[in-house]
């Protein structure tokens, strides 16, 4: 009855897409110089590979190369990146400098809005009623109901590419309620 749950709390896709959108066009530094990439940035996904995989894509719709992304984010960097169907996905950086094998969703499991990562008290706080994760996505506080979604972050070719989490959440010791 979990799914059933999480059906109920999930916005409807318009809405996400439209939230998605704002975080997205305030990350994005405006300059005419990055409206090409800017552009094709909402194009279709279908680059995504054949395991159900997605390469990541930073705030202007490139491809995230681990190499660069690692040289330009300090460890315990959480930073938004395009996941899997066009979430809002956090890439982690671990405190040892390596780059985390899970990306966490960072839509809120309460009513989904998109949660920001605040460094000063290592966790992830919603603004919009309060919800709070800590740094691995992990819920500790409501109203928010369930923990964020998690999705494997791994390196292929160079790139990285988010694939489906369905095992076990490593930080509840649940079956997954988004798979
Ligand atoms: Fe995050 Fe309500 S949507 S706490």
């Amino acid at each position: 009855q979990a799914s059933t749950i999480a059906d109920d709390r999930v916005p409807d896709m318009e809405k996400r897409k439209l939230m998605n959108l704002l975080l997205l066009g305030a990350l994005s530094l405006p300059s005419a110089g990055m409206l090409g990439p800017y552009a094709t940035f909402f194009a279709p996904p279908g680059s995504g590979g054949d395991s159900g995989g997605t390469i990541a894509k930073d705030a202007i719709g490139n491809d995230v190369i681990a190499s660069q992304w690692l040289k330009t984010h300090n460890p315990g960097d959480r930073t938004l990146t395009q996941g899997l169907k066009g979430d809002p996905t956090y890439l982690v950086v671990e405190n040892d400098g390596t780059l985390a094998t899970f990306g966490i969703n960072a839509v809120c499991t309460h009513l989904g809005c998109v949660v920001p990562w605040n460094k000063a008290e290592n966790k992830f706080l919603c603004p919009c009623h309060g919800s709070q994760y800590n740094y691995q996505g992990k819920v500790v506080r409501g109203p928010a109901p369930l923990s964020l979604a998690l999705a494997h972050a791994d390196v292929d070719d160079g790139k990285v590419l988010f694939v489906p989490w369905v095992e076990t959440d490593f930080r509840t010791g649940d079956a997954p309620w988004w798979a």
